[in-house]
């Protein structure tokens, strides 16, 4: 077990490139399974949890190397095996594999999915979408056993627009028999990528990023070569760490039109935001003005990036309302951050900010994004060091934090416990 230290107070300045979307590469390594050829992922991240997705794909039969951030997936000779439920209850993302051996096997049995579970997180809409399209599903020993004599395309109305399910359905559907379509889906950029990846390998999507998406089902699927959209959600934690700590960055690799909800709400705050084509360049004012924030699904203001901007928003003079619309109750960042000095509240699915000053304190990330949110807490300490427990989640979602920080002047250093 590792902790991480920072002592604050120093603007961060310089740039900084980041790396593949955790979320779209979760989903595009099932996805690869469906062929029964070699895929090639171009700008994929190194983080723990595709560590944890590699070993998964390896255990079905999987053959997979990887030289820096490319890595190719040969599928050719995997077989339906029982999976190791340890390894799938380590991820959320690992109920792709249901869309995924569906779609290739008619037969899925997997573990219930782990990941960060900062509230109860239901998976009711993809096993929805699945019944629709001819799977029997029962629970089993703590494992969802899914059978299908044929997989057929159907007409499904997601109740939430889930960036799961989309997801999974879109899976399962690209080798079903027929025509499937997704009503009320999510649009979320990481759909877009899924897609653009299944298609590379022959599948027919049309619609992904509406929310009608039309997936006519294939008999077979090819290899192909395919880069990943960059992670908006790592850029805009590198955008708010910027602003927080009044410091000038310049993110590289970033697709701006993916930042706009975050780079509204930075200038509403008085934040100097600047697109360029291909990366962003965030510069930090000493007074900022408090603002509202909702989170809601894309092109909404991300959930992901809710408790980062709570930390933020402890820089704003006055008082910030903070809601999340996406999940109930995404707070366990408030009381970690309130033992820095801030003055928070959570109201219903709502947070309460007044600006304030933060100390360094000992901290406990209690899930990935509630730990971006307590090292950006720390960048800004007026005094003391930060001291943060629970890296691992924070390991999850930040390939190459503490290099990429200290490269833009940040004093930050790990240590094992
Ligand atoms: N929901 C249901 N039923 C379902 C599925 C979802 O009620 O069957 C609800 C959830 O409880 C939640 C809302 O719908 O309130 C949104 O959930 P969604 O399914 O969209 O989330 P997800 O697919 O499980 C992905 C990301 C999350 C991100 C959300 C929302 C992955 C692996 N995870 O989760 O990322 O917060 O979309 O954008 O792609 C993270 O990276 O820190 C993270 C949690």
């Amino acid at each position: 077990m590792e902790r991480l230290l920072i002592t604050g107070g120093r603007p961060l300045r310089g740039s900084v490139t980041i790396c593949g979307a955790k979320n779209s590469a979760l989903a595009l390594l099932p996805a690869a399974i469906l062929s029964e050829s070699v895929v090639t992922l171009d700008n994929l991240p190194e983080l723990s949890d595709i560590e944890v997705f590699v070993c998964i794909l390896e255990e079905l039969g999987t053959k997979i190397e990887r030289i820096g951030d490319q890595m190719t997936i040969d599928s050719r000779n995997i077989s339906l095996v029982s999976m190791n439920n340890e390894l799938v209850q380590k991820l959320r993302a690992s109920y792709y594999l249901m869309g995924a051996l569906l779609g290739r096997f008619g037969e899925a049995i997997i573990g219930l999915p782990g990941g960060c579970n900062f509230e109860p997180r239901p998976i009711d809409q993809h096993i929805k979408g699945f019944e629709a399209m001819g799977a029997e599903v029962h629970y089993e020993h703590g494992a969802i056993h899914l059978r299908a004599k044929k997989l057929s395309g159907a007409k499904i109305y997601l109740d939430v627009a889930s960036v799961g399910a989309t997801i999974n359905i879109m899976l399962a559907a690209s080798r079903a028999k027929g025509v499937t379509l997704i009503e009320n889906a999510a649009k979320e950029p990481e759909i877009i990528d899924v897609a653009t990846l299944l298609n590379a390998m022959g599948a027919k999507i049309k619609g992904a990023g509406t929310e009608t998406i039309r997936i006519e089902g294939v008999v077979e699927m090819h290899g192909c070569r395919h880069s990943i959209i960059p992670d908006r959600i790592q850029i805009g934690t590198y955008m708010i760490m910027a602003a927080a700590t009044r410091g000038d960055v310049t993110v590289e690799n970033v697709i701006p039109k993916h930042m706009e909800a975050l780079t509204a709400k930075l200038q509403e705050m008085g934040v100097e935001v600047i697109e360029m084509d291909e990366s962003i360049r965030v510069i930090g004012k000493d007074e900022y003005e408090s603002i509202d924030v909702k989170a809601l699904v894309y092109p909404g203001f991300a959930t992901d990036l809710q408790s980062p901007m709570t930390t933020l928003l402890t820089q704003a003079n006055g008082i910030s309302v903070l809601t999340d619309n996406v999940y109930n109750a995404r707070f366990k960042q408030v009381p970690e951050l309130q033992k820095m000095g801030a003055k928070i509240r959570v109201e219903g699915r709502s947070a309460i900010i007044e600006g304030s000053n933060l100390r360094g304190a000992k901290v406990f990330a209690t899930d990935l994004r509630a730990g971006a949110a307590l090292v950006i807490a720390g960048l800004i300490a007026t005094s003391g060091v930060t001291e943060i427990h629970g890296v691992e989640y924070i390991d999850r979602g930040y390939d190459g934090l503490v290099n990429n920080l200290r490269g833009l002047g940040a004093e930050i250093w790990r240590e094992s416990e």
